[in-house]
């Protein structure tokens, strides 16, 4: 699960440094060297906020109780690049007996969802502004999650863009690593050639079986996020897939 970042020139570092203070989500370079991402901010403590680098800092209980919850038997449910978090928090409201964790990198969403998700009192999601790259391999046991859900990333076409895109081979096999035997990733996608590149990649995976519509069920009735509700509004076709993951192998002598 070795990502590729971006290397960055001290003067594009501090850019890049003020993007990130300033709320603007993902930035160039390695993400863990975002300012402060080892610390909870004082803004996150206690309130169900976590930075996977931050679990263990002692000014709060935010590590320790994400840590209880995870570690419990709730199902649960992960979306990484949540934005506005529509589809997210209706989520967690219809599935009390779930447990949601939300990753999304622009600081400014992530406080406004919290405080959206605190005003309707749920008590099963935790959110995070953190890369998933990196939040998912600390803070998410292996075999943990039931299902990801990747709605509408960022295509980062451009060559040069290319390392800030989310669908990668490591991070295919990071998904494969964080969710159980019968789990599944959904994703959407409002562009054709993404989810052509998404099922490439995991039809290329030995932990993934191919798209599998019948999926949806599992989904079941969902509020749309912003940019589906966007893509319906302007008639814009949608591609959605569902991947399971294969159970384990069987260890037969
Ligand atoms: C095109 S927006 C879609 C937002 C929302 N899912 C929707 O459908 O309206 C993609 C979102 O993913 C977030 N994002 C991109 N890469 C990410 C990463 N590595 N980890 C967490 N969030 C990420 C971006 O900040 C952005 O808000």
């Amino acid at each position: 699960m070795d990502f590729t970042w971006e290397e960055l020139t001290p003067a594009q570092r501090a850019q890049h440094d003020a993007d990130w203070q300033a709320g603007k989500g993902l930035i160039g370079g390695d993400p863990r060297k975002r300012p402060n991402f080892d610390t909870l901010p004082a803004w996150g403590m206690d309130r169900p906020f976590f930075r996977a680098l931050a679990l263990d800092d002692g000014r709060a209980a935010n590590g320790l109780r994400f840590r209880r919850r995870t570690a419990g038997a709730h199902p649960l449910e992960i979306e990484i690049g949540f934005g506005r978090g529509d589809f997210l928090l209706d989520r967690a409201a219809r599935m009390p007996e779930r447990w949601f964790v939300g990753f999304e990198t622009k600081t400014k969403a992530v406080r406004l969802a919290l405080r959206r998700l605190e005003k309707r009192e749920l008590e099963n999601l935790w959110l995070s502004d953190d890369d998933a790259r990196v939040g998912l391999p600390l803070a998410i046991p292996d075999q943990r999650a039931d299902a990801v859900h990747v709605l509408f990333p960022d295509p980062w076409w451009k060559a040069q863009h290319k390392v800030k895109r989310l669908f990668s081979p490591p991070f295919v096999d990071l998904l494969a690593a964080k969710l159980r035997p019968g789990g599944y990733l959904h994703l959407k996608t409002d562009v054709e050639q993404y989810g052509e590149m998404v099922r490439h990649l995991l039809s290329r995976h030995p932990a993934f079986s191919e798209h599998t519509p019948e999926l949806a069920a599992r989904v079941g009735p969902y509020l749309p996020t912003h940019r589906e509700h966007w893509c319906r509004e302007n008639g814009k076709p949608v591609w959605a897939c569902y991947f399971p993951k294969r159970a384990a192998p069987s260890t037969m002598a």
